[in-house]
């Protein structure tokens, strides 16, 4: 048994949850229910990301204060995720006291080591904003927000001293090609590393005159945290750390996951930190590409944002998840838009699938008194099916390690495919009609059974609710409590002749998209 501690970046409380946040969720809790299956220890961890300028600028703006707004828009991220039957082992805020205690140990553990020193800052800053501005805030010597000229100020900060562990980094990178993965991210962080590309020591503190919303540093309380590395620290301090019984062996397993827009910290920031502090580094970080709507970047202003309740509303969870996993190839970009979301459930979930499982059990009803069928010797074309789901369960064990959801779920369908043909070449409608043939009608009818029970379990993790009733309806309801993936999804004859099917209505009825709707 090996541990999965998979987690999802703690997401800032100053947006509702949209279709990006829900699309790394549904990949973690993808991924958990995967090796749950597969008899893993699990750790699953999402939160919210709470301190910070951005966090006190909304809620300012809101006229409430700092940790009321948090409250409630971290309960609205944690209610989503637990109605949409996203489950998780921890979710984190960075306002939780176990939180702020670990990341008062990381400091004062780099601290002591020399890690960190007190330095002074001269930079351009806007008073409008409370801050320094970079290059990107400014047009033409003016703060780009408040159309006005920044002043010269000096300021005294805390900076982790960072760029000392870029060439362990380096090299860590380099001996272990898939450690973040895909390689262009890989790459892309190589690039930061190298001198030129600019990158230095982190500020990591704020004053407190500027700026009181955040984790106060244990060796000067006139500063607090920058939020970023008061963030990262969430990885651990969900774990447990350091105090908890067992957070080694979690942290041991650590999968990340991240979209590209937060590489830096990720890729640099984060294992500095923690070579900083002396602890071992992530297992895999995975970085994911980002998803559009319509063609367009999301964003509040063009109010594209996509809730993920409106979508289970309007076509179920399952339908949108099964989209978001099958149409994104980890690490690419990927547009979303009604329209490809009802053509995929359509081809996908209403014919392929759908038509497979109430088939199946029309037929299962209506020639075999609606119990698993008693079968004669499997011939070639049985022995097929078998194959097809061996095929399967081999090659989603595989593509789950590479995080390639999309091909696992191409590997399911192909063996649903499979199944549908050699229903179309059986004909036991046809079959049903010559007495002699009774044999053969059960033999087929048998076999689908059992394919369905394998479909249902390989799908569990990606549809949970859909597999749940497919193998309820094939009299398999049992199936998950005990089931070890891959190997259980070849086993043939686990549904034995004379169990209870059940027909019920068609899983995903074919939706017309109302014009007006993409
Ligand atoms: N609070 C930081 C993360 C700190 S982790 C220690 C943050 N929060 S965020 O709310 O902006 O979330 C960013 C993450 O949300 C992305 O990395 C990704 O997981 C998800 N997504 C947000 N928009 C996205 C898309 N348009 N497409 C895909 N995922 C994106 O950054």
């Amino acid at each position: 048994m090996s541990a999965w501690s998979i987690t999802t970046p703690i997401y800032y409380v100053n947006a509702e949850p949209h279709i990006g946040h829900t699309y790394t969720t549904v990949v973690a809790d993808t991924l958990a229910r995967y090796h749950r299956l597969a008899g893993d220890d699990v750790f699953c961890v999402t939160g919210t990301d709470e301190h910070g300028d951005k966090i006190a600028e909304v809620a300012a703006a809101a006229g409430e204060d700092p940790r009321v707004f948090a409250d409630r828009i971290s309960n609205l991220f944690r209610s989503t995720w637990q109605e949409l039957g996203l489950s998780f082992d921890r979710f984190i805020r960075t306002t939780d006291p176990d939180h702020v205690r670990a990341v008062q140990h990381v400091l004062e553990l780099v601290h002591a080591k020399g890690d960190i020193d007190f330095r002074e800052y001269r930079g351009l800053y806007c008073v409008g904003c409370e801050r320094f501005l970079t290059e990107r805030d400014m047009v033409d010597g003016l703060c780009r927000d408040h159309e006005r000229a920044p002043e010269e100020r000096t300021e005294s900060n805390y900076f982790f001293r960072m760029t000392r562990y870029f060439d362990a980094l380096g090299e860590k990178i380099e001996r272990e090609p898939d450690w973040i993965r895909p390689a262009r991210y890989r790459n892309e962080v190589l690039a930061m590393l190298r001198e030129d590309s600019g990158l230095e020591d982190l500020c990591i503190s704020r004053p407190k005159t500027r700026l009181d919303w955040g984790i106060e540093l244990p060796f000067d309380p006139d500063y607090v945290c920058y939020v970023w590395f008061d963030a990262l620290i969430n990885y651990l301090a969900a774990l447990g750390y350091p105090d908890q019984p067992g957070w080694e062996a979690r942290w041991g397993g650590v999968e990340h996951l991240i979209a590209k827009d937060i590489l830096k910290p990720h890729g640099v920031f984060w294992p500095c930190m923690l070579m900083a502090a002396d602890l071992p580094l992530y297992q895999h970080l995975n970085v994911h590409g980002y998803w559009n709507v319509d063609d367009r970047k999301i964003s509040k202003s063009l109010g594209n944002m996509v809730s993920p309740l409106k979508m289970r509303d309007k076509y179920g969870f399952d339908a949108f998840r099964y989209f978001l996993l099958r149409d994104m190839s980890f690490g690419l970009d990927s547009s979303f838009s009604e329209e490809a979301l009802v053509t995929r459930i359509n081809a996908d979930l209403a014919n392929n699938l759908g038509n497979l499982v109430s088939r199946t059990l029309n037929m299962t009803a209506r020639f075999a008194d609606g119990v698993v069928p008693e079968p004669d010797a499997a011939g070639p074309l049985e022995a097929g099916v078998e194959a097809a789901a061996r095929e399967a369960a081999r090659e989603v064990a595989t593509r789950m390690r590479e995080l390639e959801m999309h091909r696992a779920l191409e590997a399911i369908f192909r063996l649903v495919d499979a199944t549908n043909k050699y229903l179309d070449e059986r004909a036991p409608w046809k079959a049903a009609k010559e007495p002699e043939r009774a044999g053969e009608v059960r033999t087929t009818l048998h076999t689908c059974c059992q394919a369905l029970r394998s479909i249902g379990l390989l799908l569990s993790p990606f549809v949970p609710d859909t597999a749940a009733e497919i193998l309820d309806r094939v009299g398999a309801t049992d199936a998950l409590a005990s089931a070890r993936l891959p190997d259980d999804a070849e086993r043939w004859g686990a549904v034995s002749p004379g169990t209870p099917t059940r027909k019920g209505d068609a899983l995903f009825p074919r939706i017309e998209l109302e014009t007006g709707d993409a």
